[in-house]
């Protein structure tokens, strides 16, 4: 079939080149024009395990083309919108420009019988407000939710756990069912594998997606809650998350208790739906989620002073480094990232902080130019007087011994953000080791 995905950046980039991938002839389509060059070039803008392998082979096989030129998208049967939804610059509602943008660029390129189907995550209602200008077009819109996790966004994408398609109910004119098996014949691979294919109203399908960011959300400030509560009873958070986890109506996942989520999409849909809630005279049934981003932002905190109380109560030119700048591992997105968050508030303090991390350096340095970035892992860690691992890579979390470590280090304060090390080994090696919630 022939699509086109309009926006190019960590979902419409991975959505095009995988499209491509299971047989569609698809144009990808960005207002950056440095993108769109890279793209074409079959480079990877961003780091994504498989895309780069994913995008060459589209390129060379003719059935992946980007352009900066909505005309482009003339002529494709379904049109995915895959723009960003960023905080507003003076609030904490989704900014829906792009979204705005994208469809009235799309209007003069439908055809009736077209389906355009919305992937950013965006405030519910949004739908509703949009499916007139298409339909007065004679195309369809449906809302079709994306659940990718960015390191596992190809794999997410072929094979996700669900599909969703949100179409427009009692309206005349609109074929809804006849969406909908377009988005089936897309999904071709899921739906012969009988992935769950879960048809709802627009509404319902928009409100899926930010319930479950919701609740992932929830559930990590849960732990880490559960955290704070150790920290002053000297129990430790991650026996504890096992043996909650091991209940299979909780489940182990997501309770990483550490210094919390950051990202492009749990922090600020969280505080999107909120927004959202209080316009709609409901803003009682969510305000927990104020809470679980007051939990997660203190985590930052805890452990900017969990370094600080280690180094004496002062880092002031002391070598702190910092072990991952990426918000999580496999990843090179730098938004709101608790890890390099850390890192600036540690300089902030007078530290001399080094950053190291295998992806992120570059964005981190665009983003944060007066922390010291070092690339290679061992050089970062020379002569530090502690260190600090934010993000969980390989690299520092399985990979890093803490012999290795005290081989290079010239102190001996090893801060765990995300429990990802073995206390007894840190310890048996001659560190103080100090986790998120743990004694
Ligand atoms: C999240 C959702 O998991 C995806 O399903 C969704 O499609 C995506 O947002 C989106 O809306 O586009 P992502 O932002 O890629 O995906 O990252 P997650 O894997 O959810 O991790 C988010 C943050 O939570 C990271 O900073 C991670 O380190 C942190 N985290 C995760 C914890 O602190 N503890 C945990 O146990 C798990």
């Amino acid at each position: 079939m022939r699509l086109s995905v309009i926006g190019c950046g960590y979902l419409g980039a991975v959505h095009a080149a995988t499209m491509a991938s299971i047989g569609h002839e698809v144009v990808g389509i960005d207002i950056d024009e440095d993108r769109v060059e890279t793209l074409s070039r079959g480079e990877a803008p961003f780091y994504e395990p498989y895309l780069q392998d994913l995008l060459t082979a589209g390129i060379q096989s003719g059935r992946l083309i980007f352009s900066t030129d909505m005309a482009e998208a003339s002529g494709a049967k379904a049109h995915f919108i895959a723009v960003g939804t960023p905080q507003q610059k003076d609030g904490t509602s989704a900014d829906l420009t792009y979204v705005d943008a994208a469809v009235d660029g799309l209007l003069p390129c439908l055809r009736a019988g077209d389906v355009v189907a919305g992937k950013s995550t965006v405030p519910v209602g949004t739908a509703t407000r949009l499916a007139p200008r298409v339909e007065a077009v004679g195309a369809a819109l449906v809302w079709n939710p994306e659940f990718l996790r960015e390191g596992w966004a190809v794999k997410d994408t072929i094979d996700p756990d669900r599909l969703v398609v949100g179409i427009r109910t009692g309206t005349d004119g609109v074929d809804g069912a006849a969406a909908v098996d377009v988005l089936r014949e897309v999904y071709h691979p899921a739906v012969a594998k009988n992935t769950p294919f879960i048809v709802t109203d627009l509404a319902t399908a928009e409100l899926v997606k930010v319930a479950a960011n919701a609740f992932l959300a929830t559930k990590i400030s849960f732990i880490n809650a559960m955290a704070e509560i150790a920290e002053v009873t000297g129990a430790d958070v991650t026996q504890l998350a096992d043996a909650i986890g091991h209940d299979a109506r909780i489940g182990r996942r997501f309770l990483g208790a550490g210094i919390g989520f950051g990202g492009g999409c749990l922090p600020k849909d969280i505080r999107a739906f909120s927004a959202r809630a209080e316009e709609l005279g409901r803003g009682e049934s969510v305000a927990f989620l104020r809470e679980v981003d007051a939990i997660n932002l203190r985590r930052r905190d805890r452990a900017v002073d969990l370094v600080v109380d280690a180094l004496g109560g002062s880092v002031f030119k002391k070598n702190v480094t910092v072990l991952g700048a990426a918000f999580k591992p496999y990843s090179d997105d730098i938004r709101d990232s608790p890890a390099l968050d850390v890192a600036v508030r540690l300089h902030g303090l007078g530290a001399w902080v080094t950053v190291t991390d295998p992806a992120a350096i570059e964005n981190a340095q665009r983003l944060h130019p007066q922390l010291n970035y070092v690339e290679d892992r061992d050089e970062a860690l020379r002569e530090a007087d502690a260190i600090i691992m934010v993000t969980e890579w390989d690299e520092y979390r399985r990979e890093l011994t803490p012999e290795h470590a005290a081989s290079l280090a010239r102190g001996r304060v090893a801060i765990d953000g995300r429990n990802g090390w073995d206390a007894a080994a840190w310890r048996a090696a001659g560190w103080t080791y100090y986790g998120m919630g743990r004694p």
